[in-house]
Protein backbone atom coordinates (compact mmCIF):
# COMPACT_ATOMS: atom_id res chain seq x y z
CA UNK A 1 0.00 0.00 0.00
CA UNK A 2 1.16 3.42 -0.52
CA UNK A 3 2.77 5.23 2.60
CA UNK A 4 0.05 6.23 5.55
CA UNK A 5 -0.89 9.75 5.04
CA UNK A 6 -0.06 9.94 1.34
CA UNK A 7 -3.37 10.10 -0.75
CA UNK A 8 -3.16 10.01 -4.36
CA UNK A 9 -4.38 13.00 -6.07
CA UNK A 10 -6.10 13.26 -9.08
CA UNK A 11 -6.28 16.18 -11.48
CA UNK A 12 -10.38 17.01 -11.10
CA UNK A 13 -11.76 16.45 -14.93
CA UNK A 14 -12.20 20.30 -16.38
CA UNK A 15 -16.11 20.14 -16.67
CA UNK A 16 -17.10 18.21 -13.63
CA UNK A 17 -19.30 20.84 -11.97
CA UNK A 18 -21.29 20.39 -15.12
CA UNK A 19 -21.61 16.88 -14.83
CA UNK A 20 -23.72 17.57 -11.26
CA UNK A 21 -25.70 20.80 -12.29
CA UNK A 22 -26.51 20.39 -16.41
CA UNK A 23 -27.72 16.99 -16.78
CA UNK A 24 -28.75 15.07 -14.36
CA UNK A 25 -28.27 11.60 -14.74
CA UNK A 26 -28.90 7.75 -13.11
CA UNK A 27 -26.19 7.87 -10.80
CA UNK A 28 -24.74 4.40 -9.67
CA UNK A 29 -22.30 5.91 -7.43
CA UNK A 30 -23.87 9.13 -5.69
CA UNK A 31 -26.21 7.83 -2.80
CA UNK A 32 -24.21 5.05 -1.74
CA UNK A 33 -20.85 6.97 -2.05
CA UNK A 34 -22.85 9.68 0.62
CA UNK A 35 -23.85 6.83 2.81
CA UNK A 36 -20.20 5.66 2.86
CA UNK A 37 -18.92 8.80 3.42
CA UNK A 38 -21.23 9.84 6.49
CA UNK A 39 -20.23 6.27 7.98
CA UNK A 40 -16.54 6.32 7.19
CA UNK A 41 -16.59 9.81 8.86
CA UNK A 42 -18.52 8.47 11.98
CA UNK A 43 -16.36 5.67 12.75
CA UNK A 44 -13.03 7.65 12.28
CA UNK A 45 -14.28 9.61 14.82
CA UNK A 46 -15.21 6.52 16.98
CA UNK A 47 -12.25 5.13 16.97
CA UNK A 48 -10.32 8.95 17.77
CA UNK A 49 -12.13 8.44 20.99
CA UNK A 50 -11.86 5.09 21.84
CA UNK A 51 -10.71 3.43 25.25
CA UNK A 52 -8.54 0.61 23.72
CA UNK A 53 -7.52 -0.39 27.29
CA UNK A 54 -10.95 -0.79 28.38
CA UNK A 55 -13.11 -3.82 27.46
CA UNK A 56 -16.41 -1.96 26.54
CA UNK A 57 -14.29 0.82 24.86
CA UNK A 58 -12.61 -2.23 23.12
CA UNK A 59 -15.50 -3.86 21.65
CA UNK A 60 -17.58 -0.70 20.27
CA UNK A 61 -14.12 0.54 18.22
CA UNK A 62 -14.56 -3.35 17.37
CA UNK A 63 -18.60 -3.06 16.51
CA UNK A 64 -18.21 0.19 14.36
CA UNK A 65 -14.77 -1.21 12.55
CA UNK A 66 -16.09 -4.21 11.48
CA UNK A 67 -19.87 -2.96 10.37
CA UNK A 68 -17.77 -0.21 8.20
CA UNK A 69 -15.17 -2.36 6.61
CA UNK A 70 -17.99 -5.07 5.75
CA UNK A 71 -19.54 -2.34 3.61
CA UNK A 72 -16.87 -0.86 2.06
CA UNK A 73 -15.55 -4.43 1.36
CA UNK A 74 -18.71 -5.84 -0.42
CA UNK A 75 -19.14 -2.18 -1.98
CA UNK A 76 -16.03 -3.37 -3.66
CA UNK A 77 -17.17 -6.36 -4.42
CA UNK A 78 -20.39 -4.42 -6.15
CA UNK A 79 -18.56 -2.34 -8.14
CA UNK A 80 -16.40 -4.86 -9.54
CA UNK A 81 -18.66 -7.80 -10.69
CA UNK A 82 -21.41 -5.21 -12.17
CA UNK A 83 -19.99 -1.76 -13.10
CA UNK A 84 -16.03 -2.51 -13.66
CA UNK A 85 -17.18 -4.59 -17.28
CA UNK A 86 -19.57 -1.81 -18.11
CA UNK A 87 -16.49 0.60 -17.86
CA UNK A 88 -14.32 -1.76 -19.48
CA UNK A 89 -16.37 -2.26 -22.56
CA UNK A 90 -16.08 1.42 -22.91
CA UNK A 91 -13.15 3.05 -21.28
CA UNK A 92 -10.79 0.28 -20.67
CA UNK A 93 -7.49 2.79 -19.75
CA UNK A 94 -9.51 3.82 -16.30
CA UNK A 95 -9.67 0.82 -14.98
CA UNK A 96 -6.39 -0.15 -13.50
CA UNK A 97 -6.10 2.93 -11.42
CA UNK A 98 -9.67 1.77 -9.85
CA UNK A 99 -8.67 -2.06 -9.71
CA UNK A 100 -5.54 -0.97 -7.98
CA UNK A 101 -7.07 1.08 -5.59
CA UNK A 102 -9.95 -1.65 -4.58
CA UNK A 103 -7.05 -4.29 -4.37
CA UNK A 104 -5.16 -1.63 -1.53
CA UNK A 105 -8.71 -1.02 0.13
CA UNK A 106 -9.35 -5.01 0.26
CA UNK A 107 -5.19 -5.01 1.90
CA UNK A 108 -5.86 -2.30 4.57
CA UNK A 109 -9.13 -3.55 5.41
CA UNK A 110 -7.30 -7.03 5.89
CA UNK A 111 -4.12 -5.11 7.96
CA UNK A 112 -7.02 -3.73 10.09
CA UNK A 113 -9.19 -7.00 11.14
CA UNK A 114 -5.65 -8.04 12.02
CA UNK A 115 -4.85 -5.30 14.47
CA UNK A 116 -8.35 -5.65 15.67
CA UNK A 117 -7.88 -8.88 16.13
CA UNK A 118 -4.54 -8.54 18.13
CA UNK A 119 -5.86 -5.81 20.63
CA UNK A 120 -8.44 -8.16 21.83
CA UNK A 121 -5.99 -10.06 24.15
CA UNK A 122 -3.60 -6.86 24.77
CA UNK A 123 -4.20 -4.79 27.88
CA UNK A 124 -3.06 -1.61 29.23
CA UNK A 125 -0.29 0.70 27.10
CA UNK A 126 0.06 -2.06 24.65
CA UNK A 127 -3.18 -2.04 23.88
CA UNK A 128 -3.61 1.94 23.68
CA UNK A 129 -0.17 1.41 21.34
CA UNK A 130 -2.32 -0.51 18.96
CA UNK A 131 -5.39 1.29 19.50
CA UNK A 132 -3.10 4.38 18.01
CA UNK A 133 -2.11 2.47 14.85
CA UNK A 134 -5.67 1.00 14.29
CA UNK A 135 -7.16 4.79 14.46
CA UNK A 136 -4.39 6.19 11.90
CA UNK A 137 -4.45 3.67 9.26
CA UNK A 138 -8.23 3.66 9.22
CA UNK A 139 -7.74 8.00 8.63
CA UNK A 140 -5.82 7.05 6.03
CA UNK A 141 -8.80 4.76 4.39
CA UNK A 142 -10.91 8.24 5.09
CA UNK A 143 -8.53 9.92 2.79
CA UNK A 144 -8.12 7.07 -0.04
CA UNK A 145 -12.04 6.08 0.16
CA UNK A 146 -12.93 10.40 -0.34
CA UNK A 147 -10.39 10.19 -3.52
CA UNK A 148 -11.42 7.36 -4.80
CA UNK A 149 -15.14 7.98 -4.60
CA UNK A 150 -14.45 11.54 -6.12
CA UNK A 151 -12.32 9.16 -9.22
CA UNK A 152 -15.71 7.38 -9.41
CA UNK A 153 -18.28 10.27 -9.07
CA UNK A 154 -16.29 12.40 -12.21
CA UNK A 155 -14.64 10.45 -14.00
CA UNK A 156 -15.94 7.19 -13.87
CA UNK A 157 -19.49 8.58 -14.08
CA UNK A 158 -18.36 11.17 -17.39
CA UNK A 159 -17.80 7.35 -19.05
CA UNK A 160 -21.25 5.29 -17.97
CA UNK A 161 -22.86 8.55 -19.15
CA UNK A 162 -21.30 9.10 -22.49
CA UNK A 163 -21.77 5.25 -22.89
CA UNK A 164 -24.88 4.34 -21.51
CA UNK A 165 -28.71 5.43 -21.49
CA UNK A 166 -30.57 6.21 -18.35
CA UNK A 167 -32.50 2.98 -18.92
CA UNK A 168 -28.98 1.22 -19.17
CA UNK A 169 -27.58 2.59 -15.89
CA UNK A 170 -30.86 1.40 -13.76
CA UNK A 171 -30.54 -2.02 -15.19
CA UNK A 172 -27.00 -1.92 -13.56
CA UNK A 173 -28.73 -0.60 -10.59
CA UNK A 174 -31.23 -3.24 -10.35
CA UNK A 175 -28.74 -5.93 -11.19
CA UNK A 176 -26.64 -4.70 -7.88
CA UNK A 177 -29.88 -4.61 -5.69
CA UNK A 178 -30.88 -7.95 -6.71
CA UNK A 179 -27.87 -9.45 -5.88
CA UNK A 180 -27.44 -7.85 -2.35
CA UNK A 181 -30.76 -9.68 -1.19
CA UNK A 182 -33.80 -8.15 0.22
CA UNK A 183 -32.14 -8.43 4.01
CA UNK A 184 -29.05 -6.91 3.22
CA UNK A 185 -30.54 -4.02 1.02
CA UNK A 186 -32.32 -3.02 4.36
CA UNK A 187 -28.82 -2.45 5.77
CA UNK A 188 -27.41 -0.59 2.93
CA UNK A 189 -30.95 1.98 2.79
CA UNK A 190 -30.21 2.37 6.60
CA UNK A 191 -26.30 3.63 6.01
CA UNK A 192 -27.57 5.59 2.68
CA UNK A 193 -31.15 7.59 3.71
CA UNK A 194 -29.79 9.43 6.26
CA UNK A 195 -26.82 10.63 4.63
CA UNK A 196 -29.31 12.64 2.11
CA UNK A 197 -30.74 15.67 1.36
CA UNK A 198 -34.23 16.26 1.44
CA UNK A 199 -34.26 16.55 -2.79
CA UNK A 200 -32.52 13.71 -3.21
CA UNK A 201 -34.68 11.51 -0.54
CA UNK A 202 -37.61 13.61 -2.36
CA UNK A 203 -36.26 12.02 -5.88
CA UNK A 204 -35.24 8.43 -4.20
CA UNK A 205 -38.42 7.72 -2.30
CA UNK A 206 -40.80 9.61 -4.93
CA UNK A 207 -39.01 7.43 -8.04
CA UNK A 208 -39.65 4.19 -5.53
CA UNK A 209 -42.91 4.84 -4.91
CA UNK A 210 -43.65 5.35 -8.95
CA UNK A 211 -41.82 2.43 -10.05
CA UNK A 212 -41.01 -0.24 -7.30
CA UNK A 213 -43.42 -3.07 -5.73
CA UNK A 214 -45.63 -1.40 -3.19
CA UNK A 215 -44.06 -4.02 -0.73
CA UNK A 216 -40.68 -2.50 -1.52
CA UNK A 217 -41.73 0.94 -1.31
CA UNK A 218 -43.41 0.55 2.20
CA UNK A 219 -40.21 -1.71 3.74
CA UNK A 220 -37.88 1.61 2.70
CA UNK A 221 -40.36 4.01 4.09
CA UNK A 222 -40.56 2.04 7.35
CA UNK A 223 -36.34 1.98 7.32
CA UNK A 224 -36.68 6.10 6.60
CA UNK A 225 -39.09 6.83 9.20
CA UNK A 226 -36.68 5.61 11.76
CA UNK A 227 -33.49 7.12 9.93
CA UNK A 228 -34.54 10.37 8.07
CA UNK A 229 -34.67 13.48 10.13
CA UNK A 230 -37.56 15.53 8.52
CA UNK A 231 -39.14 11.83 7.36
CA UNK A 232 -42.83 13.41 7.98
CA UNK A 233 -41.55 16.36 5.22
CA UNK A 234 -40.42 14.29 2.55
CA UNK A 235 -43.24 11.90 2.89
CA UNK A 236 -45.75 15.05 2.42
CA UNK A 237 -43.85 16.13 -0.50
CA UNK A 238 -44.15 12.39 -2.14
CA UNK A 239 -47.65 11.65 -1.15
FE1 LIG B 1 -14.81 2.02 -6.10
Amino acid sequence: MRPQGMPKRRMLPAHYKELSVSKPRVDLFGAVHKGLRREIYATATVLEGANFADDAGKAAAAVALKTTLAFLDEHILHEGNHIAPKVKAVAPDLIPSVKEDHDEHLETSKELLALLAAVVGESGPVALGTGVKISQLFNTVVADQVAHMHFEETKINEALFANYTDEELTEIRVAIQTAIGPQRFGDWMTLMLPALNFAELVGMLGTMKATAPAPVFEGVSAIAAKVVKDWARVEAAIR
